[in-house]
């Protein structure tokens, strides 16, 4: 099969990826009710701590915000992803406690991943025996070609049933709690996002479609729509000095 390349656009910065951002969330809120899955790791911390300085351009308690995976440890531990997404963004906007989702640290790793999986089937709507739709998922992207926890050689990769799955993982410092690829397959729209040179050569892998083994790129909404937010840096095709959010393609 022949392999296709990825949409991308490229943001001189945080700032300018953020009001793309935001503007995609204003047209997922006219539709009354948005289920939004937010990545952990670095790369989002600005573009959250943005989005918390334009709270009051976007109606978020018409938000459901979820995380897309997270690390096992306890929450307010330095390496939480919830710690990180709350203290950038949830602290900094009206959203309603009820409507924010973190992933349960359990006493069992697996069972954080059966009660997530309730979670998501009890909060978004589905048809019966259907997979729950979000309307946007937020990925980060490892130098590796990991997103979500989701990594290079993982049987998890291959996981059809369950939304939700525990990760042990010895690459990684700690065990991890993720959705899978068929519930971000579902979403409506998934975007991808990288800062930095460090990550250009496997964004170029991705986006060119040279390299379909890599869990990123087996990112492909069914009904939805995909797109890379890359800074100049993790750009493929990097030219300096490239006009504002003019890369995308
Ligand atoms: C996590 C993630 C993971 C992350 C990538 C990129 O919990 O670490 O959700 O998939 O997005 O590892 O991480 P950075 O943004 O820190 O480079």
């Amino acid at each position: 099969m022949e392999s296709q390349s990825s949409p991308y656009m490229v943001f001189p910065g945080p700032g300018e990826m953020a009001e793309h951002l935001a503007s995609h969330l204003r047209e997922i809120a006219k539709q009354g009710v948005g289920y939004v899955a937010l990545s952990g790791g670095k790369t989002p911390q600005p573009l959250y701590r943005r989005l918390a300085a334009m709270e009051k351009q976007l109606p978020w308690e018409r938000f459901h915000l979820f995380l897309v995976d997270e690390r096992y440890v306890p929450t307010g531990h330095p390496d939480s992803n919830f710690r990180m997404i709350y203290e950038s963004l949830i602290q900094g906007i009206s959203i309603p406690s009820e409507n924010v989702h973190p992933i349960p640290i359990e006493d069992q790793l697996s069972s954080c991943a059966i009660k997530y999986e309730e979670l998501l089937r009890t909060v978004i709507l589905q048809k019966q025996g259907e997979l729950p739709v979000f309307d946007l998922i937020l990925l980060g992207v490892g130098t590796d070609g990991h997103t979500a926890s989701l990594f290079p050689g993982d049987r998890i990769l291959f996981e059809r049933e369950k939304l939700v799955a525990p990760v042990m993982n010895p690459m990684v410092d700690h065990h991890r709690i993720t959705l899978t690829l068929p519930v971000i397959n579902a979403a409506r729209s998934v975007f991808i996002i990288a800062r930095g040179r460090e990550k250009a050569g496997i964004i170029q892998d991705a986006i060119s479609g040279s390299r379909p083994d890599l869990p990123v790129s087996r990112v492909s909404p069914r009904g939805g729509k995909s797109l890379f937010l890359l800074d100049e840096g993790s750009s493929p095709g990097t030219r300096p000095n490239r006009e504002a959010g003019s890369g995308e393609r």
